[in-house]
């Protein structure tokens, strides 16, 4: 089938490689004149594992092509899913539709016979209820699906090739039909029919599901750290059970990234709006917050006293908010520096993806391309995310080229003992404060 995405951020672009590799025919579009052009060499604007092999595979099988220009979206096919972002507005935490607006006003203008518009962009519940009345199908040609994507950064590709479910929201049969037909040629599919506000909810339930259980599981690490038990044991423990399950029970410094605190923004802003009191969700945001504002004060008291840390260097190990992408969105290592610099204090940074070329800038801190420079004079390395890589790094080197031998690992990635032997006389990680 001919199919138009328009938006070629994480889900468009991943959407359109994978719709491309099932063998559909797929037009992106993006307003970004430079990203067009890099995407025609076939350089993908985004870190994404495999993906540029994948992006040059559908550029040579003609199954993928790019364009700037909006109006070729309805002349290229009946099918256009929307991908366009949906961030927090500046000025309160509900979701900014202008872009989406934007976009389905000029859709509008060139749908001459019935166009299906699939939202894959994360849309404030009933969004697209109200985009029916809006657009209504006998004087707009345009008929409303909502299509929500599951993916997460990092693993983007893999996720889409491999969705655990599939959800259709929609109203209209024919094409609800359609936009089924389009995913039969994924194995082991679960398609779930709905109305288009449930499928919505289906979105933001998960997601503030999720951040609620990481955010749930730090608090229970910090009682860990208070009684000096194991946080890794407990979560074995407790993801033993089923109903609890293994997954997204690994403590951290807070949850990051675009989606989790963008979504419990925008779910917790709906609820409120309805005047609808709803603690658990009113207060994950919070609580992540607490968390990232507790490792703050732990870092304080570990470096001593305020007048003493001027000018003295730390050294963060994972800027990103997760492994394996260059986002740092809501990175509570961001987080971090803001509010370590503002002490006086000077950070090396390391992050294994973010490299020379995509530097960041940071007020009192500076981009090492390899982990032993960023850790010379250091007076504490802290590590912010699970990335693989810190594991093979020769901890008696980094131990022996700092001032301080000291690690708080933020995410329980090492072995307590390990570090200890490698020459750190204090270790301080999610469970355990150890100074020898
Ligand atoms: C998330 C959802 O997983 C995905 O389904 C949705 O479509 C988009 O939002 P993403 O933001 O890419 O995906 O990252 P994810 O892997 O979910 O991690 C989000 C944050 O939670 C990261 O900061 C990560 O470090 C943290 N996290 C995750 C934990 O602290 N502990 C965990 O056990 C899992």
């Amino acid at each position: 089938m001919k199919i138009s995405i328009v938006g070629t951020g994480y889900v468009g672009l991943v959407t359109g490689i994978c719709l491309a590799e099932l063998g559909h025919n797929v037009l992106c579009i993006d307003s970004d004149k430079n990203k067009i052009s890099q995407l025609k060499k076939g350089i993908s604007p985004i870190i994404e594992k495999g993906i540029n092999l994948a992006l040059k595979k559908t550029i040579s099988s003609n199954n993928i092509s790019f364009s700037n220009e909006l109006s070729l979206a309805c002349n290229f096919s009946d099918v256009i899913f929307i991908a366009v972002g949906t961030p927090t507005k500046s000025d309160s935490n509900d979701a900014d539709l202008s872009i989406l607006n934007h976009v389905l006003s000029e859709i509008k203008n060139y749908a001459n016979r019935t166009k299906v518009i699939v939202i894959k962009s994360t849309v404030p519940i009933g969004t697209n209820d109200h985009l029916s009345k809006l657009y209504p199908k006998e004087s707009s040609n345009l008929v409303f699906i909502s299509n929500p994507e599951f993916l997460r950064e990092g693993n983007a590709l893999f996720d889409a090739r491999n969705p655990d479910r599939i959800v259709i929201g929609g109203v209209d049969e024919n094409s609800i039909k359609k936009v089924k037909s389009i995913y039969r040629r994924f194995k082991n599919k679960k398609i779930i029919v709905t109305d288009p506000t449930s499928s919505e909810l289906i979105k933001y339930a998960s997601n503030a599901f999720l951040a609620s259980k990481i955010s749930f599981v730090n608090e229970i690490a910090s009682i860990a750290l208070k009684v000096n038990a194991s946080i890794s044991d407990i979560t074995y423990g407790m993801g033993l059970d089923p109903r609890i399950g293994n997954l997204f029970l690994k403590p951290g410094p807070g949850y990051g990234g675009s989606c989790f605190p963008k979504d419990v923004k925008a779910i917790d802003f709906f609820a409120k709006e309805k005047n609808l009191h709803l603690p658990i969700i009113s207060n994950i945001e919070v609580s992540n917050l607490i968390i990232k504002k507790k490792i703050l004060e732990r870092i304080k008291m570990v470096l001593g006293k305020k007048s003493k840390v001027k000018n003295k260097i730390i050294t963060i190990f994972g800027v990103s908010f997760k492994p394996d992408t260059d986002d740092v969105r809501e990175s509570a290592s961001v987080f971090l520096i803001k509010n370590l610099t503002k002490l006086g204090l000077r950070i090396k940074l390391y992050d294994p993806i973010l490299s020379d070329t995509n530097q960041i800038p940071f007020k009192n801190s500076e981009w090492y391309s390899s982990a032993y420079d960023a850790v010379l004079k250091s007076q504490l390395l802290i590590i912010m995310n699970d990335s693989r890589e810190f594991l093979n790094l020769k901890l008696k080197n980094i131990a022996s080229s700092m001032q301080r031998k000291r690690i708080m690992d933020l995410r329980n990635l090492f072995n307590v003992d390990d570090l200890s032997q490698a020459g750190f006389e204090e270790v301080y990680n999610l469970d355990k404060d150890i100074v020898t």
